[in-house]
């Protein structure tokens, strides 16, 4: 990762690495080369996942704990982030499968390729929703909440298992 921020706002740039990997899936379909555009689709559901991972693991939990002691419970429920988590992997694997069977039958026409894209434009906004959310709300609401040491080792431990996962 190019900045280390040391508050949770860092987790945005994971957030932005993201959307350039789906980017570089899209452009692999918009040129009709599935096979490229299905390996660039692993790519980013593998790190995802990884992402999603630390979220629910670590930050969620350190969040949860110290947000339910307060008189007035700021933000959102960890639940919430958790339930557009699983949310956004059912609708990953609902844009994954056209695409598997796509590839299977040959060449795409270019109205498949349409159709592609309108599938995969409500996946876009779903993520974008949940990662605003995120940034606005779960990932200051963290800062406040969880101990510098405790902000700092998640922190590190996020940054270096993405450096490896990314790089692999
Ligand atoms: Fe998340
Ligand atoms: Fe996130």
């Amino acid at each position: 990762m190019a900045q280390q921020l040391d508050t949770f706002l860092e987790l945005d740039l994971m957030h932005s690495e993201l959307d350039e990997m789906f980017l570089r899936h899209q452009e692999g379909l918009i040129a009709g080369r599935l096979s490229d555009a299905l390996q660039r689709l692993d790519r980013f559901e593998r790190l995802l996942l990884l992402h999603m991972r630390h979220e629910e693991q670590q930050l969620l939990p350190a969040f949860e704990a110290q947000r339910s002691q307060q008189d007035e419970p700021p933000g959102l429920p960890a639940e919430v982030y958790v339930l557009e988590h699983k949310k956004i992997c059912e609708r990953l694997s609902e844009i994954k499968q056209p695409l598997v069977e796509l590839q299977e039958q040959g060449q795409p026409s270019p109205r498949d390729l349409i159709a592609m894209l309108d599938l995969e434009c409500g996946f876009k906004q779903l993520l974008d929703h949940h990662n605003r959310r995120e940034h606005n709300l779960l990932y200051p609401d963290s800062d406040k909440l969880i101990s510098e040491d405790k902000r700092m080792a998640m922190l590190e431990q996020c940054r270096t298992e993405w450096a490896e996962a990314r790089d692999h």
